[in-house]
């Protein structure tokens, strides 16, 4: 698929085919792109767990979600839940503080203080992208969705992974089924000429096609 449709396209997927799994080779093209990601200092701190099989991932929802929500089965964990696959995409942020003191670093330390921002998480968030952005190039579609503060070191536990690691968000991954807009899109999508600002602050961007 032609690369401007495959960002186009993309839509956040919350319903899922749950008899058509992700096919093994889609699901490894997709980690590879996730790999492709850059990171600050080449630091990769990040680690992907795939869940594919029924435990895995019923493992996962028991660990990350509140039982009471599992009950009730509301209707976005319905739909979310019939995800054939979950990619829980880690960050570590221990990598980097190691390697920003690496000698071509340069930094003594290993303050948390000297990042501007969670570079862990910025570059995990940008190898899910790519993973979102590969489903769709495959036909199929993803889900980019958040595991609550308070369920996060069970979901560690669950998964397996080490205490320190922080779960920046899960991807699910299928065949889309059909599924109801998200009412967040009713807030429209903000237009360049707000969002981008040429040479200073509040200088629109003159050009852009809205809705693009
Ligand atoms: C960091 C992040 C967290 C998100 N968390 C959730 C979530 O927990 N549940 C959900 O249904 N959608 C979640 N979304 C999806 C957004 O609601 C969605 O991207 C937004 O409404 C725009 O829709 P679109 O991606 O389909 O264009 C998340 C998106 C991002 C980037």
């Amino acid at each position: 698929m032609e690369f401007g449709e495959v960002v186009r396209r993309r839509r956040m997927v919350r319903s899922y085919d749950p008899g058509r799994p992700v096919p093994p080779e889609v699901l490894t093209r997709a980690l590879e792109h996730a790999t492709r990601s850059p990171s600050a200092g080449f630091s990769q701190g990040w680690d992907f767990v795939v869940l594919s099989s029924e435990e895995e991932r019923g493992r996962f929802w028991s660990a990350a979600t509140d039982p009471e929500a599992r009950e009730r089965q509301d209707r976005w964990l319905r739909g979310v839940m019939s995800a054939p696959c979950l990619v829980v995409c880690l960050s570590d942020k221990q990598a980097y503080l190691e390697r920003y003191a690496e000698p071509d670093k340069g930094r003594t330390d290993r303050d948390e203080a000297r990042w501007p921002v969670p570079y862990w998480d910025v570059d995990t968030g940008m190898a899910a992208l790519l993973m979102l952005l590969t489903a769709v190039d495959e036909g199929l579609g993803g889900l980019f969705f958040g595991v609550p503060a308070e369920r996060v070191q069970q979901t560690l536990a669950a998964l397996g992974a080490p205490g320190d690691r922080r779960v920046v968000g899960v991807v699910a991954m299928g065949y889309p089924a059909p599924d109801r807009r998200s009412p967040s899109l009713r807030r429209g999508r903000r237009p360049l000429s707000e969002v981008a600002h040429r040479g200073r602050f509040g200088t629109p961007w003159p050009g852009g096609v809205d809705g693009a």
